[in-house]
């Protein structure tokens, strides 16, 4: 049976100049290159320039991810961002991506799932696409998690970084199985009964401010390898593949022993899992799409390869995708 399939044509991605050490943390919150690194695996994370925005980052890994596609902007119907860290509480910064890229028609719109952004932006825009709705689609995941961070807080301000990823997607015919090229299947939950553990302590609505970020981590360590685990599973099956399927799995990057533990679970060696934490920390809704642009670039991922995308974040939030590249 013909289907049509969300397939992803190319990738981009782009992190801001400034590398932040663990070394250079220590000199200003009491902790330690070894703690961070022991408990997190993080060496180091990226930090947005002075007026460095994340509809920048967003643009530049677009740009990226539109030239490996070989897509002229012309050609695009859609543009989902997926963010925490909006330039603007409104208009969205998915719409000053649109401006910047020169981009006159289609429509472009946010995403807000926190670390899920990106997963949940990717199962929207293949909706569009599965439905015959549009075409083609841009999808990013782009965060300046420094702005909301608070720098006195050593048990949050170690684990998170800035930049930006992108996937282009194109509606093409498919076969109907795990077979075909594109996105074969995505699963989201969320659980608003959690948002006392990871949350901003501030808001357009509540204190007129854009606030702070707060979290329970051992609290939210505990809830995210069960969930992942489980959400990756459900995606698997929803694409009618297995563990044994999968070449790669792309993580949300926010702990190096939360992506072991969930790896561990799902039955898929740490060698089949692509891992940027240790350089980028935890970038949100951007970790994902970073790590999967870095694994196309270099190599490891090939058309053809399946891979299985999974993120938890606030909210709670979660979800994972099944996707042939
Ligand atoms: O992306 C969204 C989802 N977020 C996550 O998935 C994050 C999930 N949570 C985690 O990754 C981990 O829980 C953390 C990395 C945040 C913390 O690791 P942990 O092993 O759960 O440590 P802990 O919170 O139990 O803290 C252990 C100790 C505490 O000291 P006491 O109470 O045992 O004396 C903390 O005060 O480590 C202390 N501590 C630190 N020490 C040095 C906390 N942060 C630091 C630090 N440097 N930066």
């Amino acid at each position: 049976m013909s289907i049509r399939r969300a397939v992803a044509l190319g990738s981009g991605s782009y992190l801001p100049e400034r590398i932040l050490t663990n070394a250079e943390l220590s000199r200003t919150v009491d902790t330690t290159d070894e703690w961070i690194q022991t408990r997190t695996g993080i060496r180091q994370r990226h930090i947005a320039a002075d007026g460095e925005f994340t509809s920048d980052l967003a643009t530049a890994a677009a740009r990226q991810a539109l030239e490996m596609a070989g897509l002229d902007i012309g050609a695009l119907d859609l543009i989902v961002v997926a963010t925490a860290t909006p330039d603007q509480t409104f208009p969205s910064t998915a719409t000053r991506v649109q401006h910047n890229l020169g981009m006159t028609q289609g429509f472009a719109f946010d995403v807000q799932a926190v670390c899920s952004g990106f997963v949940y932006a990717l199962s929207v825009a293949a909706q569009y696409i599965e439905t015959g709705k549009i075409t083609n689609a841009l999808v990013i995941g782009a965060e300046t998690f420094s702005r909301i961070l608070d720098w006195t807080d050593r048990t949050t301000c170690v684990l998170f970084g800035d930049g930006a990823g992108a996937v282009v997607l194109q509606g093409r015919d498919g076969e109907g199985t795990k077979d075909d090229r594109g996105i074969l299947s995505t699963e989201l939950r969320s659980d608003g009964a959690h948002n006392a553990l990871l949350y901003v302590d501030g808001g357009p609505s509540s204190t007129g401010t854009a606030g702070l970020l707060r979290m329970r981590g051992k609290e939210v360590f505990r809830h995210a390898v069960s969930n992942l685990a489980a959400i990756g599973d459900e995606a698997l099956k929803s694409a009618g593949a297995t563990s044994d399927d999968v070449d790669w799995v792309v993580p949300h990057q926010a702990n190096h022993r939360i992506i072991e533990a969930t790896a561990r679970k799902v039955g898929i060696p740490m060698e089949q899992v692509i891992l940027t934490v240790s350089e980028h920390g935890n970038t949100s809704a951007a970790s994902i799409p970073l790590a999967l642009d870095q694994g196309v670039r270099d190599g490891r991922i090939t058309p053809g390869n399946l891979l299985l995308l999974e993120a938890m974040g606030g909210g709670f939030t979660w979800g994972a995708a099944a996707l042939r590249w």
